[in-house]
C-alpha cells in the first residue's frame, strides 16, 4: 500500500518543507499522504504475534506495613495481532500503556496474566535458550537511539554482536560482508565509511539507522517500534519512518509502530488501536480510525491533531482535548470506562463497567456504550448522534455487540 511514500525516503522533493519546520510529523504525513491510495486490505492468514488478554499491573515498593500494596494497573486486557508485511500503530497519550504493551512483546516485562502466541503458539519462555529463541524472531527498537549503543564501540561491534550471537557469520570476511550489506539496507552509505565509525560521530538519525540494523541483524519476523523517530528532529523523522516502511515491505516484517502522533499512524500504518488510561478504546484499518473515530477519546486527540485532509466543519465543534482534564493516575484508576472523567457523553454505566468490544464494520471496532451495550436510554442515542455528527458525514453503522474481551 502507499507506494508513492516510499520515494521520499532520500527524497522529500515532493513535500512542503514548511511543515517540516513546524512540530509535528502530523503535519509533514498529511502533507505527503498520496493521493494514489491503494484501497485497504484487511488481514488475512494467522498473526505472527498476538496477545490475548494481556494485562500488567506493577506492584509499588512501599514502606507501610499494613494495608494493600499499591498497584499500578498500566494495561488491562489488551488484544492485539501482528500480521506479516502491515504495520499496526499503537496510539494514545503518555502513560497510556504503549510501552508496556511494547516491552511484554519484548519478553522484557512478564504480564501479570493473558498469553502471547507466536505463530500461533502460546510462547513459553523460562529463560536462557528459550528467551534467545524467542529475540531471534522478535526485535525492539527505542525511543533514544544513545541508549541503545555504547560510545565505546563502533559501529562494526555494534553490527557483528548480534550476528555473531544468532550465528549468522561464520568468518570474519562473512562479518564484514553482511555488516556492509546492512549498512546499506539502511542507506548509510558509503558503508566502508560508517563501519568503523563511533556513536559521536554519527548524527541522531544514524545512529538510529544503526539500532534499526542491529534489529535486522537478527533477521527478525517482528519489529517493534516504541517512538522510534520522536527524539530525531523533526527534519529526518520522515526519512527513517520511511525506512522502516520500506523495510517492512521488503522483508515482510510485521510492525508495531508506537506513537504519540495519531496523523503519522494514518500515514504509515495499515492499522491502527487507540489506547487510553491501560484501556483499548478503538481500532481498525488506519483511514477509518482517523478520518472517521467513534470513540470519543478518539475523537479528541483528533481534535487536538487536526489534518489538513479532513473536512474543515468535521473538525469544527471537536472538543479541545486539553480543556478536558489529565490522563488519571492508573493506582487508582476510575472504575468501568477509564475515560468517563473526561467523556463528553458518559453515562451512569460508564462508571460501573467497561464496555465491550463492539464491531462497527469492515474490521473497525470500539469500546464504548454509545455503540453496543447498554445504549438504551433516549440521552445514549442522542450522544450517538453527537459523536457520529463530529465525525463521519455518513451515520455509524449499526454496532454489532460481541463478547467482552
Ligand atoms: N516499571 C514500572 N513500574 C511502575 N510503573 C510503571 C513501570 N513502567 C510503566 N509504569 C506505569 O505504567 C503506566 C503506563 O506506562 P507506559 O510507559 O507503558 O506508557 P506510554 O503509553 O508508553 O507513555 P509514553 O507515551 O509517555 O511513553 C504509567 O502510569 C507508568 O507510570
Ligand atoms: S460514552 Fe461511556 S463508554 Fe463511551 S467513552 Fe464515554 S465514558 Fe467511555
Ligand atoms: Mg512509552
Amino acid at each position: 500500500m502507499r507506494q508513492a511514500r516510499h520515494a521520499g525516503e532520500s527524497d522529500n522533493a515532493h513535500m512542503n518543507t514548511d511543515y517540516l519546520n513546524a512540530d509535528a510529523m502530523t503535519q509533514a504525513a498529511s502533507s505527503t499522504k498520496p493521493s494514489d491510495e491503494m484501497a485497504y486490505t484487511p488481514p488475512t492468514g494467522q498473526p505472527v504475534l498476538e496477545t490475548i488478554h494481556l494485562r500488567k499491573y506493577f506492584p509499588l515498593r512501599q514502606f507501610k506495613i499494613t494495608g494493600p500494596r499499591s498497584v499500578v494497573h498500566a494495561v488491562e486486557d489488551a488484544n492485539l495481532a501482528l500480521y506479516p508485511g502491515r504495520a499496526l500503530a499503537l496510539v494514545g497519550e503518555s502513560g497510556s500503556g504503549k510501552s508496556t504493551i511494547a516491552r511484554m512483546l519484548a519478553r522484557l516485562y512478564e504480564p501479570t496474566s493473558g498469553s502471547i502466541n507466536f505463530a500461533g503458539q502460546p510462547v513459553r519462555l523460562g529463560s536462557g535458550a528459550g528467551l534467545h529463541a524467542y529475540r531471534r524472531q522478535v526485535q525492539m527498537i527505542f525511543q533514544d537511539p544513545f541508549s541503545s549503543l555504547n560510545p565505546i564501540h563502533s559501529v562494526r561491534y555494534h553490527l557483528s554482536r548480534p550476528l555473531r550471537l544468532y550465528g549468522h557469520v561464520h568468518s570474519r570476511r562473512e562479518e564484514t560482508q553482511q555488516i556492509l550489506a546492512l549498512l546499506d539496507r539502511v542507506s548509510l552509505s558509503p558503508a566502508e565509511q560508517f563501519i568503523q565509525k563511533y556513536p559521536h560521530q554519527l548524527s541522531g538519525g544514524q545512529r538510529q539507522r544503526i539500532a534499526i540494523a542491529q534489529a535486522l541483524a537478527v533477521r527478525p519476523k517482528v519489529v517493534l517500534a516504541d517512538e522510534p523517530v520522536s527524539m530525531l528532529d523533526v527534519s529526518i523523522r520522515l526519512d527513517v519512518l520511511n525506512l522502516l516502511l520500506r523495510l517492512k515491505e521488503e522483508e515482510q516484517l510485521a510492525l508495531l509502530f508506537i506513537t504519540h502522533d495519531i496523523a503519522s499512524a494514518r500515514y504509515f500504518a495499515e492499522d491502527t488501536m487507540v489506547m487510553y488510561a491501560g484501556q483499548t478504546m478503538e481500532g481498525g484499518p488506519s483511514d477509518e480510525v482517523i478520518l472517521a473515530p467513534k470513540h470519543p477519546y478518539t475523537q479528541l486527540l483528533i481534535s487536538a491533531a487536526p489534518d489538513p485532509d479532513r473536512i474543515e466543519s468535521e473538525n469544527a465543534g471537536m472538543p479541545e482535548l486539553s480543556a478536558r482534564g489529565e490522563i488519571p493516575s492508573l493506582i487508582n484508576p476510575p472504575s468501568g470506562c477509564r475515560f468517563h472523567p473526561r467523556c463528553p457523553h458518559a453515562m451512569p454505566i460508564c462508571r460501573e463497567r467497561f464496555p465491550g468490544r463492539t464491531a462497527l464494520g469492515g474490521g473497525h471496532w470500539t469500546h464504548c456504550f454509545l455503540y453496543g451495550e447498554g445504549n438504551t436510554s433516549d440521552s445514549a442515542h442522542d450522544a450517538v448522534a453527537t459523536a457520529s455528527a463530529h465525525t463521519s458525514p455518513s451515520s455509524p453503522p449499526a454496532p454489532t455487540i460481541l463478547p467482552n474481551q
